[in-house]
């Protein structure tokens, strides 16, 4: 239940903030968003109250997975800007008490690494053993069954020395081998290049991945109790997936991190069906991620049984000291706005509500909070791979990567007026930045309010957790000592009884600053924030 040490407070009760750079602000003109663009928006996002900002990727990429392989750990792509801008963003952000974190992907760079490249040039290459090399299986095809996540073997053959690499997701992303100690140095003074320059942390991309079994067995069949993607594969990720030695990993740089003043945060991309694997990622709670996104939590309706429940098994098995993380969007998953509230701006306040009010540190995908909804896509303006590669079946992740819509000017105030951007606008005309901070009615002005509320509430910032008892399809808590969440998530007025105090928060306007004692009547999908 402990807040923490002092040290931990700036995260643990602040409200993060995921920017994914190409779709945020276009100060060039390019149609592409930029650091410079970021920097430009830091006044609004210090006045939204966030006290951290992640990054997705901005290092060199061919961008076939849009930054996520990497070619350059140690430089910004050109599309981005320049090592400078980075510095001038680290200190510009910490001007107004705003930090930055970046995204690391160590389970794979891209093939048009150095690394790689050399790996290619045959058996003996001095990098051959940084990537996961395997013979053929004695028909000469794959050395074993596993699948890649985005579609197909696992395997691709290398024809020049007759073997095959390993690439968990495209084929332009081949593996590296985390056994070999030279990847673990060489990664050592990649996180400390940045850290040294002042960034704060890094999100890890699928940390739950880096290191594969070392026989590389056969995954098993996949039966009907797995989850519907390995059903699909036909294979139950085993042997290339969560395998116990990435904690080693997590610990070598939890250990670089704690040497830094303050300590330098992981946070885990911990893609994983089950809450009790998730924790594994915390450690002892002191000594591997300070945070693991919380994918069982992301994946569930927006209900209050399903969400209360999840959230009480964490509380129940969280180790001590660690804390955790909300969020309801990424650039993967369709966006909250869409996914948990079909759009519907009550639904969207109460989704931003449960975030911001629960224990642990809220996530904010860039536009949750104006109620962004996922972009129509059509086939031509695909940019993801795996869109193109699913189509019409799945259609990829760009509808969620849409530019940021600032204002309704035409272009949106994200790229100059006649710039293609470089996937279509949502809508900006309908629901944009600027409109919304001039209306105290908004979904951005109740998120500007609940963030400030938290910050100003040491309960809602710190506090413990605890579920009340509370009528069908409500959700009731109480955080610290004297601050309850009430939330009606049904399509129904509901009562509930017992809270007493000042309504402090709430998704309509109207009732803040109203006493209640005892029995509220509350209208469908909404919630209040109750101080004694
Ligand atoms: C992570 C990223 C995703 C990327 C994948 C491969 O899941 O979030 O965008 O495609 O890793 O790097």
């Amino acid at each position: 239940m402990a807040a923490g040490p002092d040290e931990d407070r700036w995260w643990r009760g602040g409200v993060f903030y995921q920017i994914y750079p190409r779709s945020f602000a276009d100060s060039n003109g390019d149609g592409y968003g930029d650091l410079p663009g970021i920097i430009s928006r830091l006044d609004y996002l210090a006045d939204l109250g966030v006290a951290a900002l992640w990054l997705s990727p901005v290092t060199v990429s061919p961008n076939r997975d849009w930054g996520y392989d990497v070619a350059d750990y140690c430089d910004i792509d050109p599309d981005f800007g320049s090592l400078e801008d980075l510095d001038r963003l680290v200190s510009e952000g910490a001007r107004r008490d705003v930090r930055i974190l970046l995204d690391l992907v160590p389970n794979h760079t891209s093939d048009q690494h150095p690394w790689f490249v050399d790996a290619r040039r045959g058996r003996d290459a001095a990098h051959r053993n940084w990537y996961v090399w395997a013979d053929p299986a004695p028909d000469g095809g794959p050395p074993n069954n596993w699948i890649s996540v985005f579609g197909g073997s696992a395997w691709e053959f290398d024809e020049p020395s007759g073997q095959y690499f390993l690439h968990n997701f495209e084929l332009q992303q081949p593996d590296l081998n985390w056994w070999n100690g030279d990847v673990r140095d060489a990664f050592d003074a990649i996180v400390r290049f940045w850290w040294d320059r002042g960034v704060a942390g890094f999100r890890i991309d699928v940390c739950n991945m880096m290191i594969k079994d070392a026989r590389l067995r056969d995954n098993p069949p996949a039966t009907e109790d797995d989850p519907l993607d390995q059903q699909l594969m036909g294979v139950r990720s085993v042997y290339n997936s969560d395998r116990p030695e990435a904690h080693d990993i997590l610990r070598r740089w939890r250990a670089i991190s704690d040497r830094y003043d303050p300590p330098r945060l992981l946070i885990g991309e911990t893609n994983v069906e089950q809450l009790a694997t998730l924790m594994q990622f915390y450690g002892n709670g002191h000594d591997e991620l300070h945070g693991g996104f919380n994918f069982v939590f992301i994946n569930a309706a927006l209900d209050a049984t399903s969400m209360r429940a999840i959230v009480e098994e964490v509380e129940a098995t969280l180790p001590d000291g660690a804390w955790p993380l909300w969020t309801g969007s990424n650039h993967d998953v369709s966006r909250l706005a869409t996914r948990w509230a079909g759009g519907e701006g009550a639904k969207v306040r109460c989704a931003l509500m449960i975030l911001l009010c629960l224990r642990g540190t809220p996530f904010l995908y860039q536009g949750d909070e104006i109620g962004l909804t996922d972009g129509p896509i059509d086939q031509a303006d695909l940019r993801d791979a795996v869109g193109i590669r699913f189509w019409p079946y799945y259609k990829g992740r760009d509808p969620q990567r849409t530019p940021m819509p600032w204002s309704h000017a035409p272009g949106g105030g994200f790229s100059p007026a006649g710039v293609r951007p470089w996937l279509p606008l949502t809508d900006a005309a309908r629901r944009n930045v600027a409109d919304q901070v001039e209306d105290p009615d908004s979904v951005l002005s109740f998120t500007r309010r609940a963030i400030a509320r938290r910050s100003g509430n040491e309960d809602l910032a710190l506090g413990s957790y605890s579920s009340l008892d509370s009528p069908e399809d409500t959700w009731v808590f109480q955080r610290g000592r004297g601050t309850v969440v009430a939330l009606n998530m049904s399509d129904a007025a509901r009562e509930t009884s017992g809270l007493r105090g000042s309504i402090t928060l709430a998704t309509d306007r109207e009732r803040e600053g109203h006493q209640v004692d005892g029995v509220v009547t509350m209208a469908p999908w909404s919630g209040l924030v109750v101080e004694t």
